[in-house]
């Protein structure tokens, strides 16, 4: 069995050491050294990647499982060479975890005056400033999926008041649930803060547009660490220099890097940070990629399947 890795951001090294010490007898290829030294295209029939090239599987006509070393897999399901094979996103507890890290950061961040206060202490100011108690402040979640659950499991653990939306009802503890445009409808106005976790899908794309903005309670923030293709970046600068929304914290964006001319890495009220939320590390996603391996060679059910029709 041979697996091709390919990835611009994950370490190549560290992952064959990984898979290495606990498939022993798994050969590896990295991308684009298809063929190997010793070998043929023809061999490889599982590959790894991260938001490859479009294009990367033409020509392996041996690929029978293709696994992504991140949770989102748009990309992968817009490659016309994706062939029609089990594709298996990341799920692990270490990308719920920082990912719900990431949300707290950046609600408390909003909420609790972190930059009015950064800015205080540059000027050498001892500024207090009021702030609201966490848990009459309503903090909504678009997605209640892997990462969507584990930042609502952290927000309430920290008193907030959580309201979170998905496709199918959900019942979680402490989390009031939404479904449906109806519910998404009901939700908005009461979110103080609205944080996106969906994944990008025909019926997600555009979705944080003007007509959402509108409404969110005048003096929301909004976090996006979904996909940029979510947000509607001409909308939300408006709404922000109208002064409709106080904020915003933005991880991913329609292009990436962030070219250096955009205009949301001057502006006073949106904090970037490079695609940074939640990140897959060897170390902790190793053991999903061994069960995974493991199960398609013995035939047996895969998890984390992504449902084509779904689309995530
Ligand atoms: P997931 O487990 O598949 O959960 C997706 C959630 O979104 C589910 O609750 C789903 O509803 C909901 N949803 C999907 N389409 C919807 C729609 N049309 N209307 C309402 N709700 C909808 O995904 P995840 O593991 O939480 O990951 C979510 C996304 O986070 C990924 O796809 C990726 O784009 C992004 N991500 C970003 C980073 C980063 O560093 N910024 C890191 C990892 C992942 P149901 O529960 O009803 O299915
Ligand atoms: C990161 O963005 C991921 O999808 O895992």
């Amino acid at each position: 069995m041979t697996l091709l890795f390919c990835s611009n951001i994950d370490n190549a090294g560290l992952w064959r050491d990984a898979l290495g010490r606990r498939l022993p007898g798994l050969s590896m290829r990295v991308w684009p050294d298809i063929g190997g030294p010793d070998g043929d295209p023809d061999d490889i029939d599982m590959a790894l990647v991260w938001q490859p090239p479009q294009g990367v599987f033409a020509g392996l006509s041996n690929l029978r499982l293709v696994m992504s070393l991140g949770a989102g897999v748009e990309t992968l399901l817009r490659d016309p060479t994706l062939p029609d094979v089990p594709l298996v996103r990341m799920v692990s507890d270490s990308l719920s975890d920082d990912m719900a890290g990431f949300v707290a950061l950046q609600v408390l961040r909003w909420h609790r005056h972190s930059d009015a206060f950064d800015a205080a202490q540059k000027a050498g100011v001892w500024q207090w400033l009021p702030y609201r108690p966490a848990r009459e402040v309503s903090v909504g979640l678009l997605g209640l999926g892997e990462l969507g659950s584990a930042a609502a499991r952290v927000l309430t653990a920290l008193g907030y008041r959580v309201l979170g939306w998905s496709r199918s009802p959900k019942q979680l503890p402490g989390v009031e649930g939404f479904a449906g445009a109806d519910g998404l409808a009901a939700m908005l106005p009461r979110c103080d803060l609205l944080v996106c976790l969906l994944p990008l899908t025909a019926d997600t794309q555009g979705i944080l547009d003007r007509d959402l903005f509108a409404r969110l309670p005048a003096g929301a923030v909004v976090i996006n660490a979904g996909r940029g293709g979510h947000l509607v970046e001409a909308d939300l600068l408006d709404a922000l220099d109208r002064g409709h929304l106080a904020g915003a914290s933005l991880d991913v964006f329609s292009e990436e890097p962030l070219p250096p001319a955009h205009p949301f890495w001057r502006h006073p009220r949106v904090r970037v940070s490079p695609h940074s939320a939640a990140a897959t590390h060897p170390s902790q996603a190793v053991e999903q990629v061994v069960a995974t391996v493991t199960a398609f060679r013995e035939g047996r059910p895969l998890a984390n399947v992504i449902d084509r029709r779904r689309g995530y």
